[in-house]
């Protein structure tokens, strides 16, 4: 297939291109577009044609819903039902961004979006691109992450054209992504309300507004691939081609762990690289990547590393584990999820 590649200033959108890519979402087709967290795969919402094509390009299982985008919070109602008085107070707070709440759904949207659950996923991202896209083309769009199923989700226009050029029709090129990570869910239909999958909006920050949010123990817990601890929980997800190795425990420690490892591993003739929080070449390796030091840094760096170290042909990737708070829970939760193993010192 000829995929267009469509760049859009995201500060100002020009119309005439906004208008191009629209025109492809109302004929059924499927357009990547840019959002604050990661670029989506998008199509029209109302199509089940259209929708089945998301599933089949991405290779992504039929019982994993998608997320409708909205461009203003009123859509919603028709999409969905008994939208409880917490969910206002969220989306009044933290509508545009990276918050993506689960209601339940109305029976206009088609259940191929959400694998025949009676809940639906919706968001309004903040990107004016993804916005002005969804005015035009005039209906919701549904976007999973713009990359094949179980890779780490495209956060610049590199990384989406080696997922699926020659598989959409369009691509728009929107820059790097502010955020680089997904948005935060959260299941809204239950009280107190529970969290799903971490992501752009810290736990924290939303219990500012609406107190608790239960988090789940899995959120937490180690479900990537040898390190599962259930069969049925092997299932690696946001992986780089190379092995990953996350290396978790009290700061000295680990450190210390992670340049022993380095070093056995490079002896074997392992190519290894390292994800590193620490500046100045702290390790002695040759794959260093540099991820910052905050949660929100490292958040945004995550995804584009791991890409970076597999195209320099490293086999194992260390990893050091960083605290929990802030965007740091949503941190874990993807490097967990891409582990062969963890390692606790
Ligand atoms: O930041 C984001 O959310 C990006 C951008 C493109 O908006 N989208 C994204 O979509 O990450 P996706 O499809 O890669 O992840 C959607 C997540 C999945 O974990 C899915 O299981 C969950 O949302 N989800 C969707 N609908 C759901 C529902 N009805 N109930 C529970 N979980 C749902
Ligand atoms: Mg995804």
């Amino acid at each position: 297939m000829d995929t267009k590649i469509i760049k859009i200033d995201p500060t100002s959108p020009e119309p005439q291109m906004i208008k191009a890519a629209a025109r492809i979402i109302r004929k059924g087709g499927l357009v990547v577009f840019p959002t604050e967290t990661v670029y989506g795969l998008g199509a029209n919402a109302m199509n089940t044609e259209a929708v089945a094509k998301i599933f089949q390009v991405k290779g992504r299982p039929a019982d994993n819903p998608l997320i409708v985008h909205v461009a203003d919070p009123l859509d919603i109602i028709p999409l969905t039902k008994d939208i409880p008085s917490l969910a206002e107070k969220l989306i009044e707070e933290f509508w545009p961004g990276p918050l993506t709440l689960v209601l339940k759904k109305s029976a206009l949207l088609p259940d191929i979006i959400t694998g025949g659950l009676d809940t639906v996923a919706v968001r309004m991202p903040d990107n004016k691109i993804a916005l002005d896209l969804i005015v035009e083309a005039g209906l919701p769009l549904v976007a999973p992450s713009a990359n094949l199923s179980g890779k780490t989700s495209p956060t610049s226009l590199n990384h989406v054209v080696d997922d699926l050029f020659g598989k959409v029709d369009a691509i728009i090129d929107g820059g790097d992504m502010a955020i680089g990570l997904e948005s935060t869910v959260v299941d809204v239909t239950l009280s107190p309300p529970v969290l799903l999958r971490p992501g752009g909006y810290s736990i924290e920050e939303l219990e500012r507004v609406v107190c608790p949010i239960s988090i789940p123990t899995a959120i937490h817990a180690d479900i990537g691939g040898s390190a599962a601890r259930s069969p049925g929980m092997k299932y690696r997800h946001y992986a780089p081609e190379a092995s990953l190795v996350l290396v978790e425990g009290e700061e000295s420690n680990m450190t210390e762990k992670i340049q022993i490892l380095a070093e056995e591993y490079a002896k074997r003739g392992i190519k290894v690289g390292i994800l590193t929080t620490k500046k100045n070449r702290f390790y002695n390796a040759a794959h260093l990547n540099y991820i910052g030091r905050n949660p929100a840094t490292v958040a945004k760096n995550l995804f584009r590393a791991l890409r970076q170290l597999d195209s320099q042909g490293v086999e194992i990737i260390i990893a050091e584990g960083i605290e929990e708070r802030g965007l740091g829970l949503a941190v874990m939760n993807r490097l967990r999820k891409a582990s062969h193993e963890i390692v606790l010192v």
